[in-house]
């Protein structure tokens, strides 16, 4: 059965409402109680709809946040199967110290059409549309991705914008860049974001790349599937106990390089609600007893659609 826009309209209701939930706890440095209430909403939400969903996706180990949990099942059952995966805070720090940033998320694929990713780091790679398959690559130099996507767009180096994390696992990829005259957007948190910023020229980003959070990687790449950008993903462990757990869920070659294609099958649905500013959209604004949000949806279009919303909680 196809993913209906009904349940489109329904995700974004549940975004918005899980997003608001936030709302007291934007700037009051309580990063674990806003994704508790931003997840208490979300599941209960979801409860209501009439699915047959299972959490491939979760919060977990990574930020031991108050999880909605790899396998737990979600909808009244009376439905279609999905594969779920849920982001209720991403950038918990960003609403904790309200900075630009943060969106409460959810993805929806039919059932086994989600990878179902560990709580681990992803090597991240993406990029527009518009750029052929075979030009950048996780096992090329940063070098080389950056000179072939020179060449295929005619951009100078020091034309091109590539985002990535801040962080000192970076510093060699960010020494490349520096010394190719290439420009960066350095982020603090929130690599959803900067993998979704690759969308649309008007973002002014070309490139993302980098290591983040493995489940984030699977959420941007079903937006990004959604608008037919590229990106390629590959898992990596710190641990024997990360090992351990993706060798329970079925992950047989550790170094395997996922294209997008694998990590998202058939149609899904992204729906994404600010709760701080950012690029993308707007933040929460409270006016009286309304709350105005934006929410961005990758379904079937080819650009982020962006939808404006009021909602009351009474
Ligand atoms: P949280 O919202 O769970 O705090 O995650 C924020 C985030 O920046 C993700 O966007 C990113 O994938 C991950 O953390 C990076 O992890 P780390 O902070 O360990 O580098």
């Amino acid at each position: 059965m196809q993913l209906s826009q009904e349940l489109l309209e329904k995700l974004i209701d549940i975004t918005t409402r899980s997003a608001v939930a936030c709302y007291p706890y934007i700037g009051k440095n309580e990063k674990i109680l806003a994704d508790k209430a931003a997840t208490d909403v979300m599941r209960n939400q979801l409860n209501k709809l009439d699915i047959n969903g299972e959490v491939v996706i979760g919060e977990g180990e990574l930020d031991e946040a108050p999880m909605l949990y790899i396998g737990e099942k979600l909808g009244n059952g009376n439905g279609l199967a999905v594969d779920i995966a849920v982001d209720p805070v991403e950038g918990t720090n960003f609403v904790a110290n309200n900075l630009p940033g943060s969106m409460s998320v959810i993805v929806i694929a039919n059932k086994g059409n989600l990878f179902n990713a560990p709580e681990t780091y992803m090597e991240k790679l993406a990029t527009g549309s518009h750029i052929p398959n075979e030009c950048l690559d996780l096992d090329f130099t940063v070098e080389k991705n950056i000179q072939n996507y020179s060449d295929v767009t005619s951009k100078k180096l020091s034309d091109i914008t590539v985002c990535i994390l801040d962080r000192p696992r970076h510093k060699e990829i960010i020494n490349e860049l520096i010394k190719l005259n290439v420009n960066i957007k350095l982020i603090t948190d929130g690599d959803v974001y900067g993998a979704l910023a690759v969308t649309d020229k008007k973002y002014n980003i070309d490139i993302f790349m980098g290591t983040g959070g493995g489940p984030e990687g699977v959420i941007a790449a079903a937006a990004l599937r959604s608008l037919k950008c590229k990106f390629q993903g590959r898992f990596l462990f710190k641990s024997e106990h990360e090992i351990y757990r993706a060798k329970k869920m079925g992950i047989q070659n550790l170094n395997k390089k996922y294209e997008i294609n694998e990590i998202v099958k058939g149609e899904s649905i992204f729906c994404a609600t600010a709760i701080t500013n950012c690029e993308l959209m707007n933040g929460i604004i409270k006016k009286n007893d309304k709350f105005i949000t934006e929410t961005i949806v990758a379904f079937k279009k080819s650009n982020l659609e962006l939808v404006k919303k009021d909602v009351s909680l009474t």
